[in-house]
């Protein structure tokens, strides 16, 4: 079976799903953004509309097709909003328990042929999916922040996900401009189950070495060609998000290497969260 997907819902408009809602407006595809608030919500909105001014004012769109990208989103707190859409993705908090409500909600609300996927960079999708009479419908979607700049998605083959879903799944990756991947649902995937113990070295080494954040970076851009160096990169992700996510892939694998360096645990206790927060390793 071929499946079109003419409309998507996103819920969550963090930094995540609001980069993936405006890959999908900007794609052409009617989208619902659902936050817990009207007021974050809209936020989000204008902070997308802000980016596509930016790629307005430097020629990479013309202001026509921003104004008819950013008419394509509309906003709700109501998930029953979603409805008619063909596939909703969900890019909420980390928390199986908050993803297993979210789940089992729009269960109840989308369409029999509708796709559900999760952005999840850190749970199991088939953890995930038990939450849902019809697991065979749910695949995951991991995309890399910022989501609008980073080509790649994993396509993640959870233990039920029917062929027809994952593949179109893959291909509807491919109609946002993407580079898709296909993958099984393993803990960290692919890039995570390579870059959380890489990342989490490197602040090791920050005090093995006796290096200061800004020389790590250096070395690792110029020694070793990174577009940017691992604290601007933990900074960018969150604090909190990479504590959270190494402590989910150290739960599942037990590698010594996934458990977040304690420096990093420090920060996050203190509210030094990166870019977000204005503070990290470096300030914003
Ligand atoms: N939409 C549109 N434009 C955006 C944007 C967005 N959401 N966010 C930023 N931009 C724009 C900026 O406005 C900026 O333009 P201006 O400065 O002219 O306004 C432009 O994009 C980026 O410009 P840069 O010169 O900074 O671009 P760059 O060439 O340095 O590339 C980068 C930026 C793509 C982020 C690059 O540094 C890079 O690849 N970094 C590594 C990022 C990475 O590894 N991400 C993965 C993190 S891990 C993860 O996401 C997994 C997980 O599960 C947590």
């Amino acid at each position: 079976m071929t499946r079109e997907i003419r409309k998507v819902g996103v819920i969550g408009l963090g930094t995540m799903g609001a980069g993936i809602a405006q890959v999908c407006i900007e794609a052409g595809f009617e989208t619902v953004g659902r936050e817990v608030s009207l007021e974050l919500g809209e936020r989000a909105k204008e902070r997308i509309g802000g980016f596509l001014t930016r790629k307005v004012e430097k020629g990479q769109l013309a202001q026509g097709d921003r104004d008819t990208a950013v008419e394509r989103l509309g906003i709700t707190t109501d998930i029953a909003e979603l409805a008619d859409c063909d596939l909703v993705i969900e890019a909420a908090f980390e928390d199986l328990q908050v993803k297993h409500e979210l789940f089992g909600e729009l269960e109840r609300v989308v369409g029999d042929d509708a796709i559900l996927a999760s952005n999840t960079s850190a749970l199991s999708v088939t953890e995930i999916a038990a939450a849902c009479e019809r697991s065979e419908r749910v695949v995951g979607m991991h995309f890399f922040n910022p989501a609008p700049l980073m080509k790649l998605v994993e396509i993640v083959r959870a233990e039920r996900t029917a062929d027809d879903v994952f593949e179109a799944a893959y291909a509807f990756a491919h109609l946002l401009g993407k580079e898709p991947i296909r993958c099984h649902d393993t803990p960290g995937f692919v890039v995570n189950r390579v870059l959380i113990p890489v990342l989490n070295d490197c602040i090791r080494v920050l005090d093995e070495a006796g290096v200061t954040p800004e020389d790590l970076d250096t070395a690792m851009r110029h020694g070793a060609g990174w577009p940017m160096g691992p604290c601007a990169l933990v900074d960018l992700v969150g604090i909190d998000i990479h504590v959270h996510a190494s402590e989910a892939l150290y739960e599942k694998t037990r590698e010594p290497r996934m458990a977040p360096p304690p420096r990093l645990v420090r920060m996050a206790n203190a509210g030094k969260l990166g870019r977000k927060s204005g503070e990290g390793f470096f300030k914003y």
